[in-house]
């Protein structure tokens, strides 16, 4: 079913427009790059910061306020590229089990992140105390920066896992 969506997009004006012009997917693949890059090291930030690791001069919901617009913003530039991606190369994509796995693990990531961040945001005087930050909270930081990072290796995969 995918494989015959993507051969219908791969066929379609739009499609064809994007994949004559050379220099659009190496442009949008840097942008994707960037904003991996800003919600890498702001989950990689937070995390340090709820593990005691760094930032410890500032409270977990300065850290928190700080990061969390970059994150979702990132996410938005993230799906947008990807979007752009997968309609000039849909099989390339669609067809991949790095990009599959990849696209269903971003929930898994995601959800948690958003849900620390509003119970930081929603009770931050809670947070802020000292040792407030239990060690379930910290070995399930870890964990959701583990999926981020896998999130990422799954990306770069995607050039080299055979595809339709
Ligand atoms: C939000 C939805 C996202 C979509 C729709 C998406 C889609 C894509 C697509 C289509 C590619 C091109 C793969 C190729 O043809 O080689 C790609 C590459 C990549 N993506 Fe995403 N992506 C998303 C989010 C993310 C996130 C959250 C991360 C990591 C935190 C990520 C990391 C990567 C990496 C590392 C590459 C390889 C870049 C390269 O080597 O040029 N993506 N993504």
């Amino acid at each position: 079913m995918l494989l015959s969506f993507a051969k219908w997009l791969a066929a379609t004006p739009l499609s064809q427009t994007l994949q004559a012009a050379l220099w659009v997917v190496p442009a949008v693949q840097s942008v994707h790059i960037l904003a991996i890059a800003a919600v890498m090291t702001s989950v990689w930030v937070l995390t340090f910061r709820l593990l005691g690791l760094s930032g410890r001069g500032r409270l977990v919901s300065q850290v928190s306020g700080d990061v969390a617009p970059w994150i979702w913003w990132a996410l938005g530039v993230l799906l947008l590229t990807g979007i752009i991606l997968i309609i000039i190369e849909p099989s390339r994509e669609l067809t991949n089990a790095a990009f599959l796995t990849k696209m269903s693990l971003i929930p898994v990531a995601a959800a948690p992140t958003y849900v620390l961040q509003a119970a930081v945001r929603r009770d931050a005087a809670l947070w802020d105390r000292q040792g407030a930050v239990s060690l379930a909270i910290k070995i399930g930081a870890v964990a959701v920066l583990g999926v981020w990072i896998a999130i990422a290796v799954l990306g770069r995969f995607i050039a080299y896992v055979e595809y339709a």
